[in-house]
C-alpha cells in the first residue's frame, strides 16, 4: 500500500503499525516500534524513532514538516492522542499529548510532559520536564508559563486544525496512489 512516499525502518526486528489512510510524506523516517492511527499524517522530513521506548500516535493526528518524535530509554515513551496539531520544526520528547492538544511551530515538549486535551503550547515555546499544561490553557516562552485559559471560541478554532490536516494529507495520499 503506497503510503506517500516516506519510509518505514525496523529496528530489532520491529516495523512501524499503520492504520487505514495514513500519509507518511517524502523524506520523513519512521522507525521501530511505532504505531500510527487512522488518517494521522507525518508530513515532509519528520523524523518518528520509536527505537528505545514506544511512540503511540491515534487517529486524525498530524506532525508536521521537520518535527522530530523520540523518547528516552527505558523511562519515557511518547504517546500522542488523537486530533492533535504538532506545528513544523517541532521537538517532541518523551511526552504525552492528549487528544485535541496543539504544540506550536518550533517549540520544545521534554521528557515527562504532559499536555492535556485542548492544551495549547505556542509557537517557539520550551516545555520543561515534567511539566503539565491543563486542560484549555495556553503556555508560552521559554521556559513555557501559563499565559492564561483559552476561550471557548479559541478551542473550537483550534479543533479545527487537525481536520484540515487530515483533509490536506488525504489529497496527497490520493495524489500519491493515482501517479
Ligand atoms: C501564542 C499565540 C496563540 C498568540 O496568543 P495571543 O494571546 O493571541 O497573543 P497576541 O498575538 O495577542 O500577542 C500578545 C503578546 O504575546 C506575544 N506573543 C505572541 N505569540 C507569542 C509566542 N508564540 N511566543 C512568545 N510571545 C508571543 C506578542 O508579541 C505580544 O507581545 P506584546 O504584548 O509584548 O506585543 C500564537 O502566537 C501562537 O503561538 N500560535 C501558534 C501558531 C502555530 O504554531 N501554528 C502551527 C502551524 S499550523
Amino acid at each position: 500500500m503506497d503510503i506517500g512516499g516516506g519510509t518505514l525502518h525496523a529496528y530489532r526486528g520491529t516495523v512501524p503499525t499503520l492504520g487505514r489512510d495514513v500519509f507518511i510524506a517524502p523524506g520523513a523516517q519512521v522507525i521501530g516500534d511505532v504505531s500510527i492511527g487512522d488518517r494521522s499524517s507525518i508530513w515532509f522530513n519528520c523524523v518518528v524513532r520509536g527505537d528505545v521506548n514506544r511512540i503511540r500516535i491515534g487517529t486524525g493526528s498530524n506532525i508536521q514538516d521537520g518535527s522530530v518524535v523520540h523518547v528516552t530509554h527505558d523511562r519515557w515513551e511518547t504517546v500522542i492522542g488523537d486530533h492533535v496539531l504538532i506545528g513544523h520544526m517541532a521537538m517532541i520528547h518523551g511526552c504525552t499529548i492528549e487528544d485535541h492538544a496543539f504544540v506550536g511551530l518550533g517549540a520544545v515538549v521534554m521528557d515527562g510532559c504532559v499536555i492535556e486535551s485542548d492544551g495549547m503550547l505556542a509557537a517557539g515555546a520550551l516545555l520543561p520536564p515534567g511539566k503539565r499544561i491543563g486542560r484549555g490553557e495556553l503556555w508560552v516562552g521559554r521556559p513555557a508559563r501559563l499565559a492564561r485559559r483559552l476561550g471557548d471560541d479559541e478551542i473550537a478554532k483550534q479543533r479545527m486544525g487537525a481536520p484540515y490536516y487530515a483533509e490536506l494529507a488525504g489529497e496527497y495520499l490520493r495524489a500519491a496512489r493515482t501517479r
